[in-house]
Protein backbone atom coordinates (compact mmCIF):
# COMPACT_ATOMS: atom_id res chain seq x y z
CA UNK A 1 0.00 0.00 0.00
CA UNK A 2 1.90 3.07 -1.23
CA UNK A 3 2.15 6.00 -3.08
CA UNK A 4 3.85 5.32 -7.51
CA UNK A 5 5.41 7.85 -9.16
CA UNK A 6 3.65 8.45 -12.46
CA UNK A 7 4.79 11.57 -14.84
CA UNK A 8 6.26 14.73 -14.31
CA UNK A 9 3.76 17.11 -13.30
CA UNK A 10 4.82 19.16 -16.18
CA UNK A 11 4.45 16.63 -18.60
CA UNK A 12 1.01 16.28 -18.30
CA UNK A 13 -0.82 19.05 -20.08
CA UNK A 14 -4.62 19.68 -19.21
CA UNK A 15 -6.40 17.18 -20.98
CA UNK A 16 -3.65 14.58 -21.09
CA UNK A 17 -4.02 11.45 -20.17
CA UNK A 18 -1.28 9.00 -19.33
CA UNK A 19 -0.95 4.73 -18.38
CA UNK A 20 0.61 3.38 -15.14
CA UNK A 21 1.75 0.23 -15.87
CA UNK A 22 4.14 0.06 -12.53
CA UNK A 23 1.66 -2.62 -10.94
CA UNK A 24 0.69 -4.29 -14.01
CA UNK A 25 2.34 -7.21 -11.99
CA UNK A 26 -0.19 -6.69 -9.58
CA UNK A 27 -3.12 -7.05 -12.24
CA UNK A 28 -3.89 -3.58 -11.84
CA UNK A 29 -3.79 -1.09 -14.45
CA UNK A 30 -4.39 2.80 -13.48
CA UNK A 31 -4.45 5.94 -15.72
CA UNK A 32 -3.83 9.73 -14.44
CA UNK A 33 -5.36 12.43 -16.24
CA UNK A 34 -5.68 16.10 -15.88
CA UNK A 35 -8.58 18.04 -16.59
CA UNK A 36 -9.00 21.04 -18.73
CA UNK A 37 -9.07 22.81 -15.58
CA UNK A 38 -5.74 21.35 -14.37
CA UNK A 39 -7.37 18.82 -11.83
CA UNK A 40 -5.26 15.70 -11.55
CA UNK A 41 -7.61 12.29 -11.56
CA UNK A 42 -6.31 8.78 -10.81
CA UNK A 43 -8.26 5.96 -11.75
CA UNK A 44 -8.65 2.75 -13.04
CA UNK A 45 -7.57 2.17 -16.65
CA UNK A 46 -10.12 -0.09 -18.23
CA UNK A 47 -13.44 1.19 -18.82
CA UNK A 48 -15.88 -0.53 -17.14
CA UNK A 49 -18.21 -0.86 -20.09
CA UNK A 50 -16.47 -3.38 -22.11
CA UNK A 51 -12.73 -3.09 -20.98
CA UNK A 52 -11.24 -0.48 -23.28
CA UNK A 53 -8.20 1.51 -22.11
CA UNK A 54 -8.84 4.88 -21.26
CA UNK A 55 -5.27 5.75 -21.89
CA UNK A 56 -6.04 4.73 -25.44
CA UNK A 57 -9.78 5.46 -25.65
CA UNK A 58 -9.47 8.21 -23.21
CA UNK A 59 -10.24 11.67 -24.06
CA UNK A 60 -10.95 14.77 -21.57
CA UNK A 61 -13.91 16.75 -21.98
CA UNK A 62 -13.88 19.48 -19.32
CA UNK A 63 -13.94 17.87 -15.97
CA UNK A 64 -14.73 14.89 -17.18
CA UNK A 65 -13.08 11.69 -19.55
CA UNK A 66 -14.98 10.33 -21.89
CA UNK A 67 -14.49 6.59 -23.14
CA UNK A 68 -14.73 6.81 -26.77
CA UNK A 69 -15.80 3.24 -27.38
CA UNK A 70 -19.03 4.27 -26.80
CA UNK A 71 -19.09 7.96 -25.17
CA UNK A 72 -19.34 6.74 -21.19
CA UNK A 73 -17.98 9.59 -19.50
CA UNK A 74 -16.55 9.42 -15.86
CA UNK A 75 -16.04 12.97 -13.74
CA UNK A 76 -13.47 13.40 -11.04
CA UNK A 77 -15.13 11.13 -8.98
CA UNK A 78 -15.23 8.51 -11.03
CA UNK A 79 -19.11 8.75 -11.53
CA UNK A 80 -20.43 6.94 -14.87
CA UNK A 81 -22.66 8.85 -17.18
CA UNK A 82 -23.47 8.57 -20.64
CA UNK A 83 -26.09 11.38 -22.40
CA UNK A 84 -27.97 10.93 -25.54
CA UNK A 85 -28.44 13.07 -28.82
CA UNK A 86 -31.04 14.80 -26.98
CA UNK A 87 -28.86 15.72 -23.64
CA UNK A 88 -31.01 12.94 -21.42
CA UNK A 89 -27.53 11.70 -19.10
CA UNK A 90 -28.32 8.00 -17.81
CA UNK A 91 -26.27 6.35 -15.16
CA UNK A 92 -23.68 4.08 -15.78
CA UNK A 93 -21.24 2.25 -14.23
CA UNK A 94 -18.39 4.37 -12.01
CA UNK A 95 -14.97 3.84 -12.33
CA UNK A 96 -12.46 3.57 -9.48
CA UNK A 97 -11.00 6.88 -8.47
CA UNK A 98 -7.85 6.57 -6.25
CA UNK A 99 -5.97 9.73 -4.07
CA UNK A 100 -3.18 11.67 -6.22
CA UNK A 101 -0.63 13.90 -5.48
CA UNK A 102 1.80 16.28 -7.04
CA UNK A 103 5.46 15.94 -4.92
CA UNK A 104 7.69 18.78 -3.57
CA UNK A 105 9.78 17.37 -6.68
CA UNK A 106 7.39 17.86 -9.30
CA UNK A 107 6.29 14.44 -9.79
CA UNK A 108 2.61 13.08 -9.79
CA UNK A 109 1.95 10.04 -7.56
CA UNK A 110 -1.11 7.75 -7.50
CA UNK A 111 -2.12 5.89 -4.37
CA UNK A 112 -2.82 1.92 -4.65
CA UNK A 113 -3.12 -0.31 -2.21
CA UNK A 114 -1.56 -3.41 -4.59
CA UNK A 115 2.16 -4.12 -4.12
CA UNK A 116 4.57 -5.54 -6.59
CA UNK A 117 7.47 -7.37 -4.76
CA UNK A 118 10.24 -8.82 -7.23
CA UNK A 119 13.50 -10.13 -5.88
CA UNK A 120 12.59 -9.08 -2.58
CA UNK A 121 12.46 -5.33 -3.01
CA UNK A 122 9.00 -3.57 -3.09
CA UNK A 123 8.52 -1.69 -6.18
S1 LIG B 1 -15.81 0.35 -23.48
FE1 LIG B 1 -15.87 2.36 -22.65
S2 LIG B 1 -17.82 3.08 -23.20
FE2 LIG B 1 -17.80 1.07 -23.95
Amino acid sequence: MSWHRVVRDDALAPGGVVAFDGLRDAGVELVVWRTDGGTVVGCDARCPHQWSHLAAAGLVDGDELICLSHWWRFDCAGVGTKRNVLGRVDEKAPVAVHPTRVTDDGWIEIFHAAEVTRGGSTM
